[in-house]
């Protein structure tokens, strides 16, 4: 599917089988809110449970943490989130919308690097075999032309915006001539700053009330909870803290579906050690969590790291992991060297130490920090979307199959009796009972048993057992598998214990 259609198919194929809704829906919906359905909590909370397995379960020096998500207001002072958590927005006087400056002038560089496909597309029809593309976007003068226009605008956009120079954003947009998409006018407000983060108001009344904030992100619930974990624990650097939870922005482009969200939830890790070792845990938590990635075998080519050349204010060394999605690559995950900023900051603005005694080292210090920090939304489109298929059979049909990883599957196996009659239902439900102790499972008894094994490919269910007349005989059964639909006659212990091993965590996790 070309990537446009794959991308819209992701949208209807998630509503329609019931795992991502618009929210508040009936009401015409709330703009990058979204509500997960039946089956889509099910990927969801087996994703957040292969990371949490990943980090917590397998790792001695790892502990989890459940924050609360209002936290008290210095927190978001010190973290710098009140002062520099800002995008910077421009409105269109005609049209009345609002847009990120930014992107706006990234939108106009995407065209011209549409513009350089289009000329590699004309030329390689136009040379055929002979074709180099590496030796053609190095020398044709209207590619390189293109590119170096990209280039500087780029350039100039990023030290206008380290530089706050918010006037010259402005200028920017005025002399691309950027329209705006809605009016077509060029009719452009002042650029300014605005903040992400969602405010709020604790308290009975409107004079006394608190101003809080919802979260923008989990790790600050780890940073101020860093000495209770170390001490209770009596945990040793180098130690980790890892948190699951949900975190809001007040994004102003919300779109790309899940992949934008104002709602959403983040899956970070903290990993506490000792100045000086940045640099080694850097390279390792790299190394690491990409071939946690790989593990669900999405294919290695999907994956590539992104250098941050700009660093925020509290990094030493930063990274993102980008996933080929639907419309190009973009961060799935970042991996932050964040130095003894949080902790410091932490310790200025509320007068307490949140130091660590080093017995090796006979030395109190902050310690440093190295965070790893996915969003499991979009973790949830990376698999959502790489394993939505359409596939041409060989007697001229097509079947659409979702090919998710089976350990993450909603429905690991579901039970269908060959017909509703003869006594197979009966053994098809005493099986499914049996299976569900270990995993979840469906039975399915409606329909012609191709629509039903249709109905589970489309589902995501690795595998499908059906009870049938021989199975009253000799007690085998047939396990049909999603992702070839070939079929095998096993016995029900053998099918038990052939789905058990291969939806196990140990048999996916076990390869890292
Ligand atoms: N504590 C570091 C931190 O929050 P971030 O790069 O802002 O870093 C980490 O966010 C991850 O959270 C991103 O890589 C992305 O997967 C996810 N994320 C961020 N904003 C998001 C949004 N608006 N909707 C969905 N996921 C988001």
């Amino acid at each position: 599917m070309a990537n446009q259609e794959l991308f819209k198919k992701v949208l209807s194929h998630a509503k329609e089988y019931g795992f991502v809704f618009q929210s508040s829906e009936i009401y015409d919906g709330l703009s990058a809110v979204y509500d997960y359905g039946q089956q889509g909590v099910a990927l969801k909370k087996n994703l957040r449970d292969y990371w949490w397995k990943a980090m917590v379960q397998l790792n001695e020096n790892i502990v989890g943490l459940d924050a609360a998500i209002l936290m008290h207001p210095t927190t978001w002072k010190a973290s710098g989130h009140v002062d520099a958590f800002n995008d910077p927005l421009i409105d269109n006087k005609d049209s009345k919308k609002r847009y990120r400056a930014d992107v706006l002038v990234e939108d106009y560089v995407g065209k011209l690097e549409t513009k350089i496909e289009k000329e590699v597309k004309k030329a390689a029809k136009r040379f055929g075999d002979a074709f180099d593309k590496e030796q053609f976007l190095a020398t044709n003068p209207r590619v390189l032309g293109y590119k170096e226009k990209g280039d500087a605008i780029l350039k100039r956009l990023g030290k206008s915006l380290e530089n706050e120079d918010l006037a010259d954003v402005k200028s920017l947009i005025e002399e691309l001539e950027i329209v705006c998409p809605v009016s077509g006018s060029k009719n452009w407000t002042e650029v300014k700053q605005f903040n992400l983060m969602f405010g709020t108001k604790l308290g009975a009344s409107a004079e006394s009330a608190t101003e809080l904030y919802l979260r923008p992100e989990t790790a600050q619930g780890i940073f101020v909870n860093f000495l209770n974990v170390q001490k209770t624990g009596r945990m040793k650097l180098p130690f980790g803290i890892a948190q699951t939870g949900k975190a809001f922005r007040n994004e102003i482009v919300a779109r790309q579906f899940i992949f934008r969200m104002r709602e959403f939830e983040q899956m970070e890790m903290q990993f506490f050690i000792p100045p000086g070792t940045q640099k080694e845990w850097y390279a390792h938590w790299k190394e690491t969590r990409l071939k946690w990635h790989h593990s669900l075998g999405l294919g290695e080519d999907n994956y590539r790291f992104h250098d941050h050349e700009k660093l925020a204010h509290y990094a030493d060394a930063a990274c993102d992991i980008e996933f080929k999605f639907p419309f190009g690559f973009k961060e799935l995950e970042g991996i932050h060297s964040r130095t003894d900023f949080d902790l410091s900051s932490h310790e200025e603005f509320s007068g307490k130490k949140l130091q660590y005694f080093d017995p090796e080292r006979q030395e109190n210090y902050v310690p440093y920090v190295l965070e790893t920090s996915i969003g499991l939304d979009r973790l949830f489109l990376a698999v959502f979307s790489h394993a939505l298929q359409e596939e041409s059979l060989e007697d001229g049909s097509s079947r659409t199959v979702l090919r998710l990883p089976a350990v993450v599957a909603p429905t690991k196996v579901a039970v269908l009796p060959l017909v509703k009659k003869d006594g197979l239902p009966a053994i098809a439900k005493t099986l499914t009972e049996e299976l569900k102790w270990d995993m979840t499972v469906a039975y399915d008894e409606k329909d012609a048993v191709g629509r039903r094994y249709r109905r589970q490919d489309a589902l995501g269910t690795p595998f499908c057992i059906t009870v049938d007349h021989q199975t009253v005989e000799d007690q085998t059964v047939t396990i049909r598998y999603r992702d070839t639909m070939a079929q095998e006659r096993l016995t029900m212990t053998e099918a038990k214990a052939k789905i058990s091993k291969a939806v196990s965590f140990q048999n996916w996790l076990g390869q890292l």
